[in-house]
């Protein structure tokens, strides 16, 4: 049975939360980790009742990334109105939610706080269970929205911050079996952008420019390392870097759609050749994508042809791939990773 007993914090009464719980769960979830402040309203892990989201983008482009104080600043602007938004979108009541949730780690300790101590606050006003989340565990959970989807399952997650191959056996058994040695996947991209002249952040505009090149223009290396599911990429972004100078210094210009698309074409076949492969040894049929770079179209088209070999893929809608709160409460519900005390503590890395 998946189902956990979570107590209210000041009555300290009993409330049942998990995929077998009897009574319809509306959990009502709130994410801060990095540059968007987010609150959602999500019943019974799949359905969003409303969905809204600030985004940062705007102020940290000036500076071309997150600039971590700044962030923290514009959290605590933002957080009671993109609370107030989720109920009026959602038409409920601080009485009709089941428990509050929040985003505890892994991102920006000073973010982190804003979001958590008001959900803390929310669930004491209203004494209501509070349900800490781990970020990654929840960018995996996004694929429950709108779905039927069950484990088992891997997960490929790839976001600013991680790159990780996950295997999860069960709603509550997430493990990870291959992960980056250095940059993740979408740091890789932001920087590869970024010598390319192209604004923050970086990952959507490369993937905007990579179908007008060459992927095979130029041949990039898919680093060797030791793990099986593993992955490298601090070598192709030196690659790109020396790549895009030596064609500034031989032909006075540098053919950016044609290095976007060779970038793309080695990141992106990597990424799918190592987690096929784990797919294949574990036997599971089922193969889901998350995180911001899980919207890239590259991608989605690579992992979505194999639906033609019997394999059953997954990715969140656009809006969910992003950092968002409906995949915090998705993972508050079906208790991936979480916690449970309201005296959890934020932390920046896992
Ligand atoms: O999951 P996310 O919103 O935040 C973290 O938890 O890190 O991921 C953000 C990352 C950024 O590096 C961004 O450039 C990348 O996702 N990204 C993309 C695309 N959309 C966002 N990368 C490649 N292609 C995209 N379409
Ligand atoms: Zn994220």
């Amino acid at each position: 049975m998946t189902v956990k007993e979570f107590k209210t914090p000041i009555s300290g009464k009993s409330v049942f939360i998990g995929p077998d719980s009897k009574e319809d769960i509306i959990i009502l979830a709130i994410e801060s980790s990095c540059d968007e402040t987010a609150c959602a309203i999500v019943k019974n892990g799949r359905e969003v009742l409303s969905n809204v989201v600030a985004s940062q983008i705007k102020t940290h482009q000036k500076f071309g990334g997150v600039v971590p104080e700044v962030a923290a600043r514009e959290h605590l602007e933002a957080i009671n109105l993109v609370i107030k938004e989720a109920f009026d979108q959602s038409g409920l009541k601080p009485s009709d939610i089941t428990a509050i949730a929040a985003t505890a780690g892994p991102g920006l300790v000073g973010s982190l706080l804003v979001g958590l101590n008001a959900a803390k606050a929310l669930a004491i006003t209203y004494d209501k269970p509070f349900i800490g989340v781990n970020h990654l565990n929840a960018h995996v959970c996004a694929n429950y929205i709108d779905t039927n989807l069950e484990p088992p399952m891997i997960a490929l997650l790839i976001s600013g911050g991680h790159t990780q191959i996950i295997k999860v056996k069960s709603y509550l058994e997430q493990e990870i079996i291959g992960e980056t040695i250095d940059d993740a996947t979408g740091e890789a991209y932001d920087k590869v952008a970024r010598l390319l002249g192209l604004p923050y952040p970086g990952g959507l505009n490369l993937d905007r420019m990579a179908p007008s090149g060459n992927p095979k223009a130029f041949a990039l290396p898919q680093a060797k390392v030791q793990g099986k599911y593993d992955f490298s990429f601090s070598g192709l972004k030196t690659a790109v870097l020396n790549l895009t100078r030596k064609l500034e210094k031989e032909q006075g210009a540098v053919p950016k759609e044609d290095v976007a698309a060779s970038f793309q074409e080695c990141i992106t076949a990597t990424l799918f050749k190592k987690t096929l492969k784990a797919a294949e040894d574990y036997g599971i049929k089922q193969i889901v994508l998350g995180g911001g770079v899980a919207a890239n179209s590259e991608i989605r088209k690579k992992f979505f042809s194999l639906q033609d070999k019997g394999y059953k893929i997954f990715a969140p809608a656009m809006k969910y791939c992003t950092d968002n709160a409906a995949m915090i409460a998705s993972s508050a519900y079906f208790l991936a990773n979480t916690m449970d005390s309201i005296d959890v503590e934020v932390f920046s890395r896992c």
